[in-house]
């Protein structure tokens, strides 16, 4: 029997033209990205630019936070370098039943915010995403009105939108689930000692992985579309780090634990489709199937800490989340219960 002929995806059409207007930066970056050293004539041999507009882009990746290295007779490097974001490779990653979910796939050089952009687009159909990423953002969006600070190539800025018929009821708890699927994206891939840190960050090694910003659009009845942005620090290098350090987060980074560069296509794949998977059962089931996954990566279980929030600041002992996804707190006066906040650890009381 003669198959129907595909349409062809958004991402693959008019793909050779698009890649030969990508802009020169970008495309120093996808040649360096192999990790080794590159000379200036080498890469404006094989770009057909001159040296000079060569070193112009390689100048421009350097302000973008790029660790990038340049040194006498050898040329220039990205030490940790990982391929480049590419749609159509996260597509074939994507597994066939999230895979259908998704009616497109966008990575951009750079823009503002990934969660911005899709927020100024239209909802997508309930039960489906569009997922976008860049490879900079110029400005980035943590929680909290806080900046998200990557460095090109050595992360993951990543978005993708979601419409629910209806406002689901625990919609506060999304950002707990997101986690659990994440984690276990992150821990299919090798990635050891992940935690979650209430109420949105990845941790590793007790150091902030990443973390997910969720971003609502809904009328009080009727649909409602969320776009969850998450960002994954692949390989920081030390401006970066140094940056982060300065605002008072200690980072880790995938590439300080994995033995080889991580594949950032691959885990962006493993990301959405466990994401689309737990949304999917969220909209059914709520937060009760991820309660005791949450549970059990909990890095904050039984610690001191200091939670600051719409009622203020309290501090107590963390005892994990209650079925509504809520932290609760052990203080002096009882337990109170936080549906948003801040949290930090503090240091254990010693007799
Ligand atoms: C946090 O821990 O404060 C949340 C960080 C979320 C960052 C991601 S990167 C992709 C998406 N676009 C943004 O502007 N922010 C999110």
């Amino acid at each position: 029997m003669k198959r129907a002929k595909q349409a062809a995806r958004p991402e693959a059409r008019g793909r050779p033209a698009a890649h030969a207007a990508r802009p020169l930066v970008r495309r120093v970056f996808a040649e360096l990205a192999d990790g080794g050293f590159h000379s200036g004539e080498a890469l404006a041999r094989s770009l057909g630019v001159s040296r000079s507009a060569v070193w112009k882009a390689v100048r421009a990746l350097k302000a973008l936070g790029a660790p990038l290295e340049a040194v006498r007779n050898r040329g220039y490097c990205l030490p940790g370098a990982t391929p480049p974001l590419e749609a159509e490779l996260i597509r074939k990653a994507l597994p066939r039943a999230q895979g259908d979910r998704v009616s497109r796939i966008d990575v951009e050089w750079t823009l503002d915010s990934t969660n911005s952009r899709l927020l100024a687009r239209a909802n997508p159909p309930p039960g489906t995403s569009e997922v976008l990423l860049a490879e900079v953002q110029t400005s980035g969006r943590g929680r909290r009105g806080r900046q998200w600070l990557a460095p090109p190539g050595g992360s993951i800025c990543l978005s993708f939108s979601w419409t629910f018929r209806e406002v689901p009821r625990e919609l506060g708890a999304l950002g707990l689930v997101i986690g659990v699927c994440a984690l276990r994206a992150l821990r299919a891939h090798g990635v050891p000692r992940l935690e979650l840190k209430w109420p949105n960050d990845l941790l590793m090694d007790g150091r902030k992985l990443g973390g997910v910003l969720i971003e609502l659009r809904a009328e009080s009845t009727g649909p409602a579309c969320v776009v969850i942005g998450i960002g994954l620090n692949v390989a920081l290098g030390a401006s970066v780090l140094g940056a982060i350090a300065a605002t008072g987060i200690a980072a880790a980074d995938l590439a300080s634990a994995l033995h080889r560069p991580p594949d950032r296509n691959e885990i962006v794949a493993a990301v959405v489709g466990e994401c689309l998977e737990g949304l999917a059962a969220f909209e059914r089931e709520g937060l009760k199937p991820f309660i005791e996954h949450w549970r059990a990566a909990d890095a904050l279980a039984g610690r001191p800490v200091a939670v600051s929030g719409a009622q203020g600041t309290a501090q107590g002992l963390a005892r994990g989340i209650d079925l509504h996804g809520a932290l609760l707190l052990e203080t002096r006066e009882g337990v109170q219960r936080f549906i948003s906040g801040d949290v930090s650890v503090r240091p254990a009381v010693t007799r």
